[in-house]
């Protein structure tokens, strides 16, 4: 997936038609979805080897190639010349999205693809120790390619860190961890979310359904909460932002989080890992990519307050 900024001055209304007119001046383009995560991890000093659908033929298809291959990401990507690459357009204008244009076809990628990337798993094996479901729910990770990795990395020992989509979590079941934000949650039950109380509720509803021992829930300015199962929880705060670019802030988590699991820290350690890379994503206007040196510095001067609560459940 390719974000493409488009950016802009504004200064009439259409004659045609009441809508305001985008002067474009300038045009730039970056990795979304997994491929964004994975550039993360890459700027975080990780070892990142990415897989996924690519559709070389076209300029965002190689564009990605070209990005990922530069960052230092190894690719382990299954051509797919037929489709096309999911392109997020945003006309931008004096740091506003006037509108976003989506250019995708999202369809299950069948069966072969699948067999395709179990095998390319099995050729890392041996130097593999964690793996980042990022679901964007866009054709490649199918239900039973979803199944299949999971079990796959149980075998082995292989962590599994899920962004999750969807209402149907079973898929995810034996994944070590998993990061939904408060919309994902609020699908993920089936009800809406009106303040921190009822995210809390739904969270451990959602905690019940998983095997998991904890959940973390990402929502937006307010934060992460960490929920145990014992019904301890926490809420970490995000870092503050006057002006934030969030689109990507929770690919920036779960990179940050992945930065501490893979260091063996604690998972409030990690999650406090996961705010601070998130929260110096969002603080970047063009480039969201923070550098370790970036967070070793807050670590060294930002104090982080965790508050921690208890929940009769
Ligand atoms: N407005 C903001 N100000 C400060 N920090 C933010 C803001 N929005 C997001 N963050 C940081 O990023 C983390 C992830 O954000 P969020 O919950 O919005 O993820 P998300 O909805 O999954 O994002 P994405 O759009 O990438 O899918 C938050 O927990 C917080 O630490
Ligand atoms: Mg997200």
């Amino acid at each position: 997936m390719v974000d493409e900024y488009i950016y802009g001055t504004v200064s009439r209304i259409c004659p045609e038609a009441p809508v305001a007119v985008l002067k474009a001046m300038k045009k730039h383009l970056l990795p979304g979805g997994a491929a964004n995560v994975a550039c993360l991890l890459t700027c975080l000093s990780l070892p990142t080897r990415i897989m996924g659908c690519l559709h070389s033929n076209d300029y965002p298809g190689k564009f990605l190639q070209g990005f990922l291959n530069k960052s230092g990401v190894e690719q382990l990507c299954i051509n797919y010349p037929a489709g096309e690459t999911i392109v997020k357009q945003r006309l931008m204008s004096q740091n506003q999205m006037l509108l976003r244009i989506d250019y995708e076809n999202c369809q299950n990628l069948g069966d072969s693809l699948s067999q395709q990337a179990m095998a390319y798993l099995s050729q890392v094996e041996n130097d593999t120790s964690l793996i980042i479901l990022s679901d964007y729910a866009k054709g490649f990770l199918s239900d039973q390619l979803v199944t299949n990795i999971i079990a796959w990395s149980r075998n082995r020992g292989i962590s599994v860190v899920v962004d999750p989509k969807g209402n149907d979590y079973t898929k995810y079941l034996g994944a070590t961890l998993l990061t939904p934000n408060r919309n994902e949650v609020a699908l993920a039950v089936g009800k809406r979310i009106n303040n921190l109380e009822e995210l809390v509720e739904a969270g451990y509803q959602l905690l019940k359904r998983t095997e998991n021992q904890a959940l973390i829930i990402t929502n937006g300015a307010e934060g992460v909460l960490v929920l145990e199962r014992d019904g301890v929880f926490y809420h970490l705060p995000a870092l503050s932002c006057s002006h934030p670019n969030v689109i990507g802030a929770g690919d920036a988590f779960i990179a940050g989080l992945t930065l501490g699991i893979s260091s063996e820290a604690g998972l409030l350690e990690a999650a406090c890992l996961g705010i601070y890379t998130a929260g110096l994503a969002v603080r970047k206007t063009v480039s969201r990519y923070p550098l370790l040196s970036e967070i070793v510095y807050l670590l060294k001067t930002q104090p982080f307050t965790i508050k921690q609560y208890f929940k009769v459940i």
